[in-house]
């Protein structure tokens, strides 16, 4: 699709993707799917999301005794995630500004016995002082933010000089891929996901056309430079329709 054109969108989404400020929107939207959320990502991913997040933990390269801060925790995944890795951090935190999702995160990490601190709080407006953590990450979260310059910056702002960040985000595919992950994301996972979460608000034609207006992994880079991380860097996932970006926050 050359860059000029506009991306094609349901236009039947919970959330319209351009709306500025639609962050109450896509609490409420959220907090409606929590209960079967994790249930459809392992279905809508044919079972790969969690090495996703594996793969994002190994890009984020924990040398041990770090402090994390995985921003839109949801039902806590990715943060406890950090916790499996060879090198243990010192401290995870996990925040999000969706209740529904931090409980069913509590549970989670209760479960597994790992203390999992979680904080509700807007990703835009992070409750922490500047410089707290050596590492941050963000699960599908980037893509919901109202202003994703404004969000990069906080997630540098809280980030010590020389801690990294790290991405995990569906990216918008081209080509015959391209048309056939947007064939699937536009078709099959809004079908499946109403279906599965009795969703009538369409949580999942929001997935959809918020896809497609995100930036694609090139773009999304240049705009961690411009919010002041160096060293950016991405790696392609399943097929070219997710992508791991990892950056350093500039001194
Ligand atoms: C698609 S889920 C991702 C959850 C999890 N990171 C994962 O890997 O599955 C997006 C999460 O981001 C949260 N979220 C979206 N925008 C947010 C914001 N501005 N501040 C805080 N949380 C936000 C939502 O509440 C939701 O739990």
């Amino acid at each position: 699709m050359p860059a000029t054109e506009e991306p094609k969108l349901r236009g039947d989404s919970a959330v319209d993707p351009k709306d500025d400020r639609r962050g109450p929107k896509v609490r409420a939207m959220f907090a409606g799917i929590a209960g079967r959320y994790d249930l459809l990502n392992r279905i809508i991913s044919g079972g790969r999301d969690q090495a996703w997040r594996r793969r994002t933990v190994r890009m984020a390269a924990l040398t041990g005794g770090e402090h994390v801060l995985d921003v839109c925790c949801g039902t806590g995944d990715l943060a406890l995630m950090f916790w499996k890795s060879r090198r243990k951090p010192a401290r995870v935190v996990a925040s999000d500004f969706t209740p529904e999702m931090l409980t069913i995160a509590a549970d989670k990490a209760g479960k597994a016995g790992v203390r999992l601190p979680l904080c509700a709080g807007d990703a835009l407006n992070l409750p922490f002082a500047d410089a707290s953590f050596d590492v941050v990450s963000v699960g599908y979260g980037v893509r919901n933010f109202q202003d994703i310059d404004a969000g990069l910056h906080e997630l540098a702002r809280v980030l010590k000089p020389g801690g990294r960040l790290a991405i995990l985000e569906a990216t918008p595919a081209r080509g015959l891929i391209g048309r056939f992950a947007n064939w699937y994301i536009n078709r099959v996972v809004p079908w499946l996901g109403n279906l599965l979460t009795g969703s009538r608000d369409r949580a999942y034609s929001y997935l959809a056309d918020s896809i497609q207006l995100f930036p694609d992994a090139n773009a999304l880079k240049a705009r961690m430079e411009a919010a002041g991380f160096d060293n950016v860097r991405f790696r392609k996932l399943n097929l070219g329709t997710m992508a791991i970006h990892v950056g350093v926050r500039a001194n």
